[in-house]
């Protein structure tokens, strides 16, 4: 029996949205059936790879064509809930570029029409689609850490400065994402501090932290003006420690048997005695997958109905409420914002 493939047009064809048609063209999910760019010469240059496949200018006129059952949506963030509505409303099944929207209230609109039409709207969190967080996931899930002390992320370059938005949202919703799929626990705040350097007013480094119940504390470092390129993650537990270095080629995810046991000496005394725990260090095996070929595909079973989306609308509108209440925060001289 032969799979129908779902037929995918890409909107947005300008540093993003090549990646996604590459990989729906070569899908054995999907099927490119449409390419969508306002810029004429974008839309030129990469039609120009895939003879045969409909282009267009115009939204409207994607739509109009029945081969064009779902859209991936690749254009500024400031657009993506106005042309998600337009696909959606036409009928089409949806994968939105992260960060989803520019607001929870869009997010949370968007999911609404998806599911009152029945469709399926997803966010491309790239990275939750990867070897490395698909093994994170694994470690996480098996309680070995124990309980989660502390998640740091560090995500820095020389980065390309976005027009439309602040480093909080071109960098965050990463990091973000990998943590919403990978933690069980919530945030309760969120604190964000960020300076724009230069006059658009969009800030280019900036500090978010995140509070939970029980302890746990997460911090995000994001950052478009660093001499290096670091993308590490700490995560902190009671029993055990991974350090997620994104730079290193083979062994990116390193687990430590390190810690400390705390002992309280003398009665009635009482001071901590701290005991270190120096174990082993072990790098699991990462799988080497293409994260977006795997997105694609995946995308394709959760329309079939054989698949639960691991990046559904409601992990995108999680981030984005992040997101929005750090960009408060920010304005707020770094206050405290419940979530
Ligand atoms: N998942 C990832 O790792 C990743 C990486 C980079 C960018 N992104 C996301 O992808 C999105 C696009 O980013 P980019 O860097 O490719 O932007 P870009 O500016 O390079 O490209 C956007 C393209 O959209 C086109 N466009 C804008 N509005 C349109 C409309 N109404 N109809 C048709 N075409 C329209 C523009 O002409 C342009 O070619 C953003 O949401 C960004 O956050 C995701």
């Amino acid at each position: 029996m032969t799979t129908h493939r779902l037929g995918v047009g890409v909107l947005g064809l300008g540093y993003w949205g090549p990646n996604l048609a590459k990989n729906v063209a070569t899908s054995k999910e999907c099927r490119l059936t449409g390419l969508c760019d306002r810029d004429a010469a974008r839309l030129e240059h990469v039609a120009a790879e895939y003879p045969g496949v409909r282009q267009t200018r115009d939204v409207d006129d994607l739509l109009r064509d029945p081969a064009v059952e779902a859209v991936a949506i690749a254009t500024p963030v400031d657009s993506h809930y106005g042309l998600a509505r337009t696909c959606l409303e036409a009928g089409r099944h949806v994968l939105i570029e992260k960060p989803m929207t520019r607001s929870a209230a869009e997010a949370e609109s968007l999911i609404e029409l998806a599911e009152r039409k029945g469709l399926t709207l997803m966010v491309d969190h790239t990275f939750n689609y990867t070897g490395a967080v698909t093994k994170l996931k694994e470690i996480m899930a098996t309680g070995s850490l124990g309980d989660i002390l502390y998640w740091d992320s560090v995500r820095v370059n020389l980065g390309l400065f976005q027009h439309d938005v602040n480093v909080v949202w071109d960098l965050a919703p990463h990091d973000l994402s990998i943590m919403d799929y990978v933690l069980d626990v919530k945030p309760t705040s969120v604190q964000a501090t960020g300076v724009a350097h230069y006059s658009d007013g969009l800030e280019n480094i900036a500090y978010i932290t995140l509070r939970f119940t029980g302890g746990t504390i997460a911090h995000f470092h994001v950052n478009w003006l660093a001499p290096v390129k670091i993308r590490t993650t700490l995560i902190g537990g009671t029993k055990k420690m991974i350090v997620f270095d994104d730079m290193e080629t083979v062994e990116k995810l390193k687990v430590y048997d390190k810690g400390v046991n705390v002992v309280k000496e003398r009665e009635g005394i009482y001071y901590t005695l701290v005991q270190y725990r120096m174990g082993d260090m072990f790098a699991p095996h990462i799988q080497n997958v293409e994260a977006l070929s795997r997105e694609v595909a995946h995308f394709a079973r959760v329309v079939r109905g054989e698949d639960r989306p691991i990046s559904g609308g409601d992990a995108g509108l999680r981030v984005v409420r992040i997101l929005e209440a750090a960009e408060r925060s920010m304005r707020e001289g770094g206050k405290e914002i419940r979530l």
